[in-house]
Parts: structure tokens; C-alpha cells; sequence
């Protein structure tokens, strides 16, 4: 039976289970900070002494962590690419903007059990040597950052911040820096420069890699908030007790956050890799099923960005069994399990952990539309293929949503889409906004070219003016189709 495995949510949502630091503490918080500052040197067979920090290190590396933000990426590799021989500081920053649509789970960390969020914090940055840490939290999170300076301020007075932590030798502290509610501020770049004070417009890679040139061009980690959650039950069980949660190279838990046409909306802690998308959606420990009478239609399996599944769509995957071998196979998309490498390969991704289910209700080009607003109004404006496609897109999109759409448009839609990415911009928002246009419209074309066509005939005679919403629309021109083709 698939079920929920919380070990980072364990605690929240219990009756009785406050943010408090007492209560944290009656939970046995910061027990795993208290054994990891008391790690001594340790020589190796060979002669080579690791340090406490590295010990930390190698048990992060060893738990296969991959950061919950978005790429996936392994949190121990990323550790490792900090440079240590600069001299200048070493800074972490928690990526605690949460912008992408559909996602709410790393806001459960923050507002119900903040001391986890920083005991994880402060095991890191004592792993990483780092004395200055951030809390970079989305600026709609008003109470979010009250709860966290409450908790901070509490962590201080107990001595697990400040100077000399738990008379370890250990300084360091952590501060909460509002964000004001950008989209782009959650890209790690984007979120440096907003931090130093400036308009967040993302730095380009190389060489502006956080490990090296990050915060005040100085070396950065940047972590997202349940990635360091999971950082503390990594120390806490050790790097290969951890690995054996989830699945091979898809290790630990993750929150799940699921929305949309769904009984049981909600977040779900689960081990990854080891609940299928229709268990997610379907079982009663889940979702739960769709609303009575409704067919599925459709699922984005990992937040706006993610490329969309239609209901039914087989998937062709190459796997590699317990013997090594590798086999293809044939799934249906329900089948999928909910990990990092399974949905990359089916040509999505689980991103931020948003799955939004959308039933046989749903009108896909508004669905779509509603997406490709949200990009145009939050791309930062830089690079000229993401300012200007998104507002092609979302304007191409307006017109079909709003009476004075063309047969072309689907073709105009994917053209401009194919146009993006592919590092022809800064930053993934490239990607980002592109990635769901494209799947949208190659997986429901007769939609949109219905939608368009229908416009088309109806346009054989002129519309009234009161057929055409009057909803505020970027002012950017968009080019004529014979000039797009
Ligand atoms: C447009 C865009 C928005 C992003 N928004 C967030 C976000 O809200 N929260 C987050 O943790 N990561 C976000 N990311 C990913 C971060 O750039 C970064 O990879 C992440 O914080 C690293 O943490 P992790 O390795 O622990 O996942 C975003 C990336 C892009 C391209
Ligand atoms: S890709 Fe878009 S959001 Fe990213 S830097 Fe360029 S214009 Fe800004």
C-alpha cells in the first residue's frame, strides 16, 4: 500500500506541535547539532586526518541529497565545488522564495517548524566552514519572517547561533532578508543580486558559478529550504542510513505538493521513486481521486515549468534492473514513478515537487494562457528572446482565449517556444517558460487549432466590440505572423 513517509514533516501538523524552540527541544532538536560540534579530528589507516567538517561533508556526499529546489542537483557535489583556498568568506544562502506556481511545501518547513529549517542551516554552514548565513524568503511569506526572527532570536539565546556555539569555538549567524515577491528572485543568480541590494537580474554562468563568484563575489552555497531540512536527518542518521530511503540515486523523502482537480489536495511527504504519479493522484492516502464524474485530462508533474502529461500518453523508458541489465519499457505516464531521473527521461521533470492534476473541466488554451501570463509578467527583461517571447506568447494566447484567435497560432505558438531555450538566454526561466508552451500545444494541438479555426470562421463577419475582453495586455508589439515563419 503506498503511504506517506514523513520524516521531515514528522512532527508538523501533530496536535500540541509548535514552532517554539521549547518544543522543538522537547523533540529532541538540536541533539544531531550538539554530536556533530563535538566531532574530533579523525586519522584515516593511511595517515590523512579528516576534519570534523569534511566528516559532515562525506556523509551529505554519501546520502546521495539532490537539492529540492528545482535541478535536482546533488547537494554533496555542490558542497564540493565551493572554493576553500580564496581566503574570502564563505557564504550560504536558503532559497526560501518559493515562486513556482503550484508549489507550497518548503512554507510548511518555514511557518510550522522553523528550528528544523535552522538546525539543518547551521549544520551546513558549519560543515561549509561559512560563519554569515541568509534566509532570502519570498516577500508574501509576512508572517513566515516573523516566525523566523522569532526562532532565530530564540536559537541566539540558547547559544545555537551567535558566537562560540555550545562552546564549540563555532560563530555564526543568520539573517532573514525579504524578498518582494519576484518570480526571479528564486533563481539562485537573481536571488544574489537582490540580495546585495540590487534589481535581480540573473548573472551569467560562467562565470558567475555561486560556488566561486557568488554573494559579494565570494564563494556561496545556495540551498533550498527542505534540502537543508533533509540536511539535518542526513547528519542525524548518518549519509547511508539516509540513502536507503527512496530509490537508487533518487534517495531520501520529498515533499509533494498537490493541487488542482484532485479530492485530497495537499502536501505529502513521500519516499522518493517509491509512489507511482496515479498512487499520488489516485489513492485514498493521496489525492484521492478526481471530482465525481470526471475524467483526467491532463497532469504538469513538477511545478509551471514542467512540461505537461496527457492522460493516456505512453511513455517509452530505458531502465536498468537489479542485475544491471538495461530493458525498454512501455508505461503508461500514471505509472511513472516520482522521482528526479524517471521523469527527466519520460521528458518532464518533478521540479519543484508541484504535481497539478487538471480534469476533462479544463479548458487547456485558457490553462495555457493562464501559464504564459504569469512568465511574461515575471521574465526580468534582459535577454531579448525571453522579454519579448513571453509576451509574443502570452498576446498569441490572449487572442485565443479572447475571440480573435487563428488557425496559425499553434504553429506561431511552438515557433516561438522552439526559439528560447536552448542558450539563447542568461537563466533557466528560458527553459522555464518555454517548456509548457511546447508541450501544451504539441500534446493538445487540435485544441489550439480548434480554438483558433473556430475564431477564424466566426471572423468572416467583423466582432463586436464587446466580444473582445478588456483585460489589461503588455503593450510590446507582437510581429506579424508572415514575419515569424
Ligand atoms: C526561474 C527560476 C526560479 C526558481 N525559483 C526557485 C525557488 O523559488 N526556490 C528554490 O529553492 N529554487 C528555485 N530555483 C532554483 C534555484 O536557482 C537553485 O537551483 C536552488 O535554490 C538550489 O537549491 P537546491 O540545490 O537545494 O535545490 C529557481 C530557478 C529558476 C531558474
Ligand atoms: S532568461 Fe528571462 S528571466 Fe532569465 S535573465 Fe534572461 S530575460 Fe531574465
Amino acid at each position: 500500500m503506498p503511504s506517506e513517509h514523513r520524516l521531515i514533516l514528522k512532527h508538523v501538523d501533530q496536535p500540541g506541535y509548535t514552532p517554539d524552540i521549547q518544543c522543538y527541544l522537547r523533540h529532541g532538536g538540536y541533539e544531531t547539532l550538539r554530536k556533530a560540534l563535538a566531532l574530533q579530528p579523525k586519522t584515516l589507516p593511511d595517515g590523512r586526518v579528516v576534519s570534523p567538517q569534511e566528516q559532515l561533508r562525506e556523509e551529505v556526499m554519501k546520502s546521495g541529497l539532490r537539492g529540492r529546489g528545482g535541478a535536482g542537483f546533488s547537494c554533496g557535489l555542490k558542497w564540493s565545488f565551493v572554493d576553500r583556498r580564496s581566503g574570502k568568506p564563505i557564504y550560504l544562502i536558503c532559497n526560501a522564495d518559493e515562486s513556482e506556481p503550484g508549489t507550497f511545501k518548503d512554507k510548511q518547513i518555514l511557518y510550522k517548524d522553523p528550528h528544523q529549517l535552522l538546525e539543518g542551516m547551521i549544520l551546513a554552514s558549519y560543515a561549509n566552514d561559512v560563519h554569515l548565513a541568509y534566509i532570502y524568503i519570498r516577500g508574501e511569506f509576512v508572517e513566515g519572517a516573523k516566525i523566523l526572527n522569532r526562532a532565530i532570536a530564540e536559537a541566539r539565546a540558547n547559544n545555537f547561533l551567535g558566537k562560540n556555539i555550545l562552546g564549540s569555538g563555532y560563530d555564526l549567524e543568520i539573517y532573514v532578508h525579504r524578498g518582494a515577491g519576484a518570480y526571479i528572485c528564486g533563481e539562485e543568480t537573481g536571488l544574489i543580486e537582490s540580495l546585495e541590494g540590487k534589481r535581480p537580474y540573473p548573472r551569467i554562468k560562467p562565470p558567475y558559478f555561486p560556488a566561486v563568484l557568488g554573494l559579494y563575489m565570494c564563494p556561496t552555497i545556495v540551498n533550498n529550504v527542505e534540502t537543508l531540512a533533509a540536511v539535518k536527518h542526513v547528519i542525524a542518521m548518518g549519509g547511508a542510513e539516509y540513502a536507503k530511503l527512496g530509490t537508487p540515486n533518487n534517495t531520501g523523502t520529498r515533499i509533494v505538493c498537490l493541487s488542482g482537480h484532485v479530492r485530497r489536495p495537499g502536501y505529502y511527504e513521500i519516499e522518493v521513486g517509491k509512489v507511482t504519479l496515479r498512487e499520488l493522484i489516485f489513492d485514498p492516502a493521496f489525492g484521492g481521486g478526481l471530482p465525481d464524474g470526471r475524467q483526467l485530462k491532463a497532469v504538469i508533474p513538477g511545478g509551471a515549468s514542467a512540461k505537461v502529461f496527457r492522460a493516456g500518453e505512453r511513455i517509452r523508458l530505458k531502465r536498468r534492473g537489479p542485475d544491471g541489465r538495461e530493458t525498454e519499457q512501455e508505461l503508461d505516464m500514471l505509472d511513472l514513478p516520482y522521482d528526479f531521473d524517471t521523469l527527466v527521461a519520460a521528458g518532464s521533470m518533478s521540479g519543484s515537487g508541484a504535481i497539478i492534476v487538471l480534469d476533462d473541466s479544463t479548458d487547456i488554451v485558457a490553462a495555457l494562457a493562464n501559464l504564459s501570463d504569469f512568465f511574461a509578467h515575471e521574465s526580468c527583461g534582459q535577454c531579448t528572446p525571453c522579454r519579448e517571447g513571453t509576451l509574443w506568447m502570452a498576446k498569441a494566447l490572449h487572442r485565443l482565449t479572447h475571440g480573435q484567435g487563428r488557425a496559425e497560432d499553434a504553429d506561431y505558438l511552438l515557433h516561438i517556444a522552439d526559439n528560447i531555450p536552448g542558450g539563447r538566454t542568461i537563466c533557466a526561466f528560458g527553459e522555464a517558460c518555454s517548456w509548457p508552451v511546447q508541450s501544451f500545444v504539441r500534446k493538445f494541438k487540435d485544441e489550439f487549432i480548434a480554438r483558433g479555426a473556430a475564431v477564424a470562421a466566426k471572423q468572416t463577419t467583423p466582432l463586436a466590440e464587446n466580444e473582445v475582453a478588456a483585460a489589461p495586455r503588455p503593450q510590446t508589439a507582437t510581429p506579424p505572423l508572415a514575419a515569424a515563419h
